[in-house]
């Protein structure tokens, strides 16, 4: 019988520090009306000195094992969304591997900035699906705040850190309401590389480098992907966005979540948004949106719930999941 990954436990960390719009306001030249207004954003966290993006990840993933009933030595597979990793190599999920007393199995990254989390849980559903791993943890972490140009106004105030993680377990029957992940979809197109990057890097600078935008061309292009990967989504499995009880978008800016949702004719009581709170933490939005729509329990078991996500690359996907 077909094997289908379900979702066994979440969790989500952030860290402590809270930099709100006025915090930002009292050293740039912007205002909390002007990056609420565009944006959505009211305050971000920021990881402390010498907290690290493996730091985040294991807090979200110790939570998701705890969730799941699971323990690090349970898992075969990690596979974490970083474009933050903590260095250049090795992969950052192989110290949060050992961190979690996984000694077996495999551990590694994945690059799709924004898009990050949706790559993740694809690569992780396709080999539990093939049966190369039965157990997985899929995370996205983040620390933004250290490749933001702090004198840039018009994107350091849009990111903030965080980390979430989901645990996978293969099941062969998946019950009558066939909980799992239903269906991936990823994109990219490399002809948008220069409209989101990161201005340095090991082989072009030999430093990492700071955060490069260009807002507009992102935003016009996020509503367009964004509506055509979800389209694409529903018909692969024969459903339509009334059958939807949750759109759990990717947290950029709440004016291309709000289009989405708006091209989809779903109403906004049925998209959960996080992003007043903790900003755009790249791949680690929507693992921490999840969390959090599980915590106050609006997600429950069954609800059939999107995601979807574009970044960097450009890069985007969608994912339907039965919960
Ligand atoms: N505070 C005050 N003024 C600002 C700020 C700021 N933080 N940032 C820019 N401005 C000014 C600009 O200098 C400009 O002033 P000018 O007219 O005197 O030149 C004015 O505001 C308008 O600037 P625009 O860049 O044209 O502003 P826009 O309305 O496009 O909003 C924004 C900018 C919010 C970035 C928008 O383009 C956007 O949402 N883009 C999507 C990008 C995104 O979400 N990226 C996240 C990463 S990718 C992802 O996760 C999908």
């Amino acid at each position: 019988m077909a094997l289908r990954s379900q979702v066994v436990g979440c969790g989500a960390y952030l860290p402590a520090q809270r930099v709100t719009n006025h915090d930002l306001a009292a050293r740039l030249d912007t205002s909390d009306e002007w990056i609420r207004q565009r944006t959505g954003i009211g305050e971000r966290r920021m990881a402390a000195p010498g907290e690290l993006t493996s730091d985040l990840a294991v807090h979200a993933a110790e939570r998701a094992l705890a969730d799941a009933g699971m323990s690090g030595g349970d898992l075969d597979l990690i596979v974490l969304a970083t474009a933050t990793p903590d260095n250049t190599f090795p992969a950052t999920a192989t110290k949060v591997q050992a961190r979690l007393g996984m000694h077996r199995g495999a551990a590694f990254d994945v690059q799709a900035v924004c898009a990050g989390f949706v790559f993740a849980l694809a690569t992780a559903d396709n080999a539990l699906r093939l049966g190369q791993a039965s157990t997985a943890m899929v995370i996205g972490a983040e620390t933004f705040s250290r490749i933001l140009d702090w004198e840039d106004r018009s994107t350091c105030v849009l990111f903030g850190d965080g980390a979430g993680a989901l645990a996978l377990r293969a099941v062969s029957d998946p019950g009558p309401q066939g909980r799992g992940v239903l269906s991936t979809h990823l994109h990219s197109d490399g002809r948008y590389y220069d409209a989101l990057y990161v201005d340095g890097g090991p082989s072009s600078t030999r430093h990492s480098g700071f955060l490069r935008m260009e807002g507009r061309e992102i935003y016009r292009q996020a509503v367009q992907r964004l509506s055509e990967a979800v389209d694409e989504a529903l018909s692969a499995n024969g459903l339509s966005a009334a059958d939807l009880d949750w759109l759990v978008p990717h947290q950029a800016n709440s004016r291309i979540i709000d289009g989405v949702a708006r091209k989809l004719g779903l109403s906004p009581d049925k998209v959960v948004s996080t992003i007043e709170h903790h900003a755009n933490t790249s791949a680690a939005s929507i693992p921490l949106a999840l969390a959090c729509a599980v915590a106050d329990g609006r997600i429950r078991p069954g609800h059939l719930v999107l995601i979807e996500a574009l970044g960097g690359g450009l890069a985007w996907g969608a994912s339907l999941v039965r919960w």
